[in-house]
C-alpha cells in the first residue's frame, strides 16, 4: 500500500445503516484471529476496486481499541465527491473480502492530560467514539460536546448519551444551538487538553477560540483530513521514473501515481501529515495547494507539492518521484 504502511485482507461481515448519509461496516479477520492493536484516534486506509480504478480512502477506527476481534468505520455519503463512499455504500456487500491498512494514529490521545475535551461535529465523532472507550476504561476524565445539523443526522448521539450520559452535550443546527467555545474552554482545569475533528470552519474556530484564551498548542489537538478534491484533468511527468502520467478529474495525483505502479508514501491521504511531500523539479502552470502542511512560505517558493490532495493546472509539472 505504501512504504511503512502494511496491508491487512478482511471480511465484511456487517453493515448497518445509522440514517439517511451513514453506513457502518464491520472488518474481521477472514481466519477468524485478531486484528492488529489500536489507540483511539486511529484511522485506517481503505482499498476499493473499481473497475480499472482503485481508490484509497480513509476512516476513523469508531470501534473500542479494548476490542480487537472487529474493526468498525462510518462512511458519510458524499453524492459529489470523487465516488469512494458512494463505492461503500453502494457496491460493498457483507461477505466482500477487502484490503484495509494496518491503524495508523494521527490524531492520539495526550495521556499526561488531567481532562480530555472533546468536540466533534457532524461525521467527525467517529474517532471520539473509540477515544471515549480508551478513557472510559482508564478512568479518565473527559467530557464530549457533539454538534450535527439535526437530531436526525445526529450518528450514534442516542448510544453515547446512554452511555456517558451527562458528560455528553448535544447542538443541533437546525434548534440554533451552538457550542459557547468562549466559555467552554475558559473554565476548564489546568491540564485540560481539547481535541476537535469535524468540518473546517469548526476546527478553524475551535483553534482561534483556544488561542484567544490562552491555550498552548501543545494541548490543543485537531483532526484535519481532507477528502481530496476533484478537478480539471491533467498531465505530470516522473522524473526518476522516466515516466508521464494522467491525472483524471476524479483522480488524485497520488492515486494517478500508484496506478502507474510507482510507489509513493502516505499515511492520512488527506493532506495533514506530510508523508506524501514531494519535490517539484519544474512547473509551468498553477499549482493548486489543497493541504495543511505546507506553509505560505513554501507554497510560494513552489518546490513542493502534497500529491494526495492537491492538484495543477497548467501546461508542465515534473515531480522527483
Ligand atoms: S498522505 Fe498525509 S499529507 Fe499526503
Amino acid at each position: 500500500m505504501s512504504a511503512g504502511v502494511k496491508k491487512l485482507d478482511v471480511a465484511v461481515t456487517e453493515i448497518t445503516e445509522i440514517n439517511s448519509l451513514v453506513k457502518r461496516f464491520r472488518f474481521e479477520s477472514p481466519n477468524g484471529h485478531a486484528l492488529p492493536t489500536f489507540s483511539g484516534g486511529s484511522h485506517v486506509v481503505v482499498e476499493m476496486h473499481d473497475g480499472d480504478i482503485v481508490r484509497r480512502n480513509p476512516y476513523s477506527l469508531m470501534s473500542s481499541p479494548l476490542e480487537t476481534a472487529s474493526y468498525t468505520i462510518s462512511v458519510r455519503r458524499d453524492d459529489e465527491g470523487r465516488g469512494g463512499s458512494l463505492f461503500m455504500h453502494n457496491r460493498v456487500k457483507v461477505g466482500d473480502r477487502m484490503t484495509i491498512s494496518t491503524p495508523v494514529n494521527l490524531f492520539g490521545l495526550d495521556l499526561r492530560a488531567r481532562k480530555h475535551l472533546l468536540l466533534a461535529g457532524g461525521i467527525g465523532i467517529t474517532p471520539f467514539i473509540a477515544q471515549m472507550a480508551q478513557l472510559q476504561a482508564s478512568g479518565a476524565a473527559f467530557e464530549l460536546h457533539y454538534s450535527s445539523r439535526s437530531a436526525a443526522l445526529s450518528s450514534y448521539a442516542d448510544v453515547l448519551q446512554a452511555t456517558y450520559g451527562d458528560r455528553v452535550s448535544l447542538y443541533r443546527d437546525d434548534q440554533d444551538q451552538m457550542i459557547d467555545l468562549k466559555g467552554l474552554l475558559s473554565g476548564q482545569p489546568l491540564g485540560t487538553h481539547v481535541y476537535v475533528c469535524g468540518p473546517e470552519g469548526m476546527i478553524n474556530a475551535v483553534r482561534q477560540a483556544a488561542e484567544q484564551a490562552g491555550w498552548s498548542d501543545h494541548a490543543v489537538h485537531f483532526e484535519h483530513f481532507l477528502a481530496p478534491p476533484t478537478g480539471k484533468p491533467f498531465q505530470v511527468h516522473l522524473e526518476r521514473s522516466g515516466i508521464t502520467i494522467e491525472v483524471s478529474a476524479q483522480q488524485s495525483l497520488l492515486e494517478a501515481i500508484e496506478a502507474a505502479g510507482v510507489d509513493a508514501p502516505f499515511l492520512c491521504r488527506g493532506g495533514a501529515c506530510g508523508q506524501c511531500e514531494t519535490a517539484i523539479v519544474s512547473c509551468d502552470g498553477t499549482l493548486e495547494h489543497n493541504d495543511h502542511w505546507l506553509s505560505d512560505e513554501e507554497r510560494a517558493a513552489g518546490s513542493k507539492i502534497m500529491p494526495c490532495v492537491s492538484r495543477f493546472d497548467g501546461s508542465t509539472l515534473t515531480l522527483d518521484r
